[in-house]
């Protein structure tokens, strides 16, 4: 690899789930980080361990699992306490960083923390040094850093350089700068710290005008060398920069920008497949490199041109950003072993097990639709990733309903080895007496909030793809669901996101409110 690397820093596991509605438990978001090592970030911001023992727990295991392979951070404010309890969930990683923050702005000095400048500054370096005790690896981020004057940002900065920070993080928290706004903050840094060139210039930037990409890329332009950004572009509010877009930017344009990243680029979509299943964030059909119609050429004109030439209407290949279109591929008779190849081209990597578990599916699937599309085996085996099949598990349901009939649902369910128990409900409609049966097999009950259909791929015979958000005391989970029968793949994504209620009764580990957390 040749010229500068940028660094990635995905926080979609913090800044990303700090966002309402996107909670996640301790699975998930392992989940999350297996795909994101896969994909080859160089951070993962695995969460804020002070935040709830949910929070912790998931950066002590993350950091466990994964921390040979990425380097794996823990958010602390600066405050003793904070940086403790990271530095008490990271240890275990061979590769770990402590990320402390404070803020910086007049305005965040004034109304929100009280304190004045000196103060500030004796703050940041004082949590700069307890978290270089323990790791060689700091980052430092003055909150509020596009707001904040000039020179009193060249102070914060130069003083934590000093302190042992590693990268000094340049957060526009709210979302304020423009591109050159953000590119002149960046470059006064550059020409006013002294010992700038000691530590990477990191952006991280909001997107509530829309800007987040631009802005971070015309970071780099001024010398920044890390991104922090999110998957699908999640996080508070308008969310974050969205890393498929701007990994995608400086790879497209390596002309212009003369950087690389360690990005494997064909990994983009099936991680926003999975973090947008994860959280129930539907991703925009025409959202740029991971929406639907990302790929899609509809006028006339560039359909003649891209059959001549991909380049005059293409940018970017669709399989290099590993985007599954709706080739035909399989049908009945195809065997095993074409569908492992499938499965591996499509860049997924199954244990024998849950490959097996995904073939009997694919057979069941093909039974019953002439065919199977890349997307309909991306659906099946995405149901099949995981590593622990959830605790209750469907037998069989029967639903009746009609113009003249009450409708009427039995179910039955079976929580791992125990007797099989059987329901029966009614409800508005064949759906809504599933979830009832259901919920009254399970002893739970739950406030659907959301309830999304589609078709995986084309034709009447299509798969279904049912997500559902349901709200249990204040908290959201979600559910996914695949079945060629709607009132199945319903059925399955309510029960994949009342097992996370149960799951979560069961572990009783707290999770923190779904709020933002508190400042110092
Ligand atoms: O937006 C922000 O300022 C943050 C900091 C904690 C880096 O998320
Ligand atoms: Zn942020």
């Amino acid at each position: 690899m040749s010229g500068d690397r940028i660094i990635i820093f995905d926080t979609t596991l913090r800044d990303g789930e700090q966002s309402p509605g996107c909670s996640m438990n301790t699975r998930e978001k392992m989940e999350v980080a297996r795909a994101l090592v896969d994909l080859g970030v160089d951070v993962i911001e695995a969460g804020f361990p002070i935040a709830s023992p949910g929070d912790f727990e998931a950066v002590t295991q993350i950091a466990r699992a994964y921390g040979d392979r990425s380097t794996i951070c823990g958010l602390a404010r600066s405050l003793d306490a904070d940086v403790q309890r990271a530095k008490e969930a990271l240890k275990d990683a061979e590769k770990r960083r402590i990320h402390v923050f404070l803020a910086t702005s007049a305005i965040h000095r004034e109304f929100k923390l009280k304190m004045d400048k000196e103060e500030i500054v004796e703050r940041a370096v004082r949590s700069v040094e307890q978290a270089k005790e323990f790791c060689d690896d700091v980052e430092f981020s003055p909150e509020d850093a596009a707001r904040t004057e000039p020179d009193f940002l060249c102070e914060v900065v130069e003083r934590t350089i000093n302190a042992g920070a590693t990268t000094v993080n340049i957060p526009d928290t709210v979302g304020y700068a423009t591109p050159s706004h953000y590119f002149r903050v960046i470059s006064h840094l550059k020409q006013h710290v002294s010992n700038i060139d000691s530590a990477i210039i990191s952006t991280h930037c909001h997107n509530d005008l829309g800007l987040a990409v631009a802005n971070s890329l015309a970071a780099v332009e001024a010398g920044a060398r890390q991104i922090e950004c999110t998957i699908n572009g999640l996080g508070e509010r308008a969310g974050n920069a969205a890393l498929e877009e701007v990994v995608m930017a400086i790879h497209t344009r390596e002309d212009y920008y003369g950087c690389q990243t360690a990005i494997n680029t064909d990994r983009l979509y099936p991680t926003s497949n999975l973090v947008s299943s994860i959280t129930g964030m539907k991703v925009q059909r025409n959202k740029a490199i991971v929406g639907r119609n990302a790929f899609a050429h509809e006028a006339g004109i560039h359909q003649h041109g891209m059959l001549q030439e991909r380049t005059t209407y293409e940018i970017m290949k669709p399989e290099d950003v590993g985007f599954v279109g709706e080739n035909l591929v399989l049908g009945k008779h195809s065997g095993r072993h074409a569908f492992r190849d499938r499965v591996q081209q499509l860049g997924f990597e199954l244990d024998d097990e849950a490959l097996q578990r995904a073939f009997d599916d694919f057979i069941t699937l093909a039974d019953k639709k002439k065919e199977v599309y890349d997307a309909d085996i991306v659906a099946l085996v995405e149901n099949r990733l995981g590593d622990t099949p959830d605790r209750w598990q469907m037998v069989s349901f029967h639903t009746s309903a009609g113009s003249s009939s009450i409708p009427t649902a039995t179910l039955e369910l079976q929580c791992e080895e125990q007797p099989v128990i059987c329901d029966a409900a009614t409800g508005d409609g064949p759906i809504d007496a599933v979830f009832r049966a259901m919920e009254r097999i399970m002893e739970l009950t739950a406030r659907l909030e959301e309830f999304n259909v589609r078709s995986v791929s084309r034709g009447k015979d299509a798969l279904g793809e049912v997500r559902v958000t349901i709200n249990v005391n204040g908290r959201h989970y979600h559910g996914r669901g695949v079945s060629t029968d709607i009132i199945e793949a319903a059925a399955l994504s309510y029960l994949q996101a009342l097992n996370k209620v149960a799951e979560d009764r069961r572990t009783q580990i707290p999770h923190r409110a779904e709020t933002h957390p508190a400042n110092p």
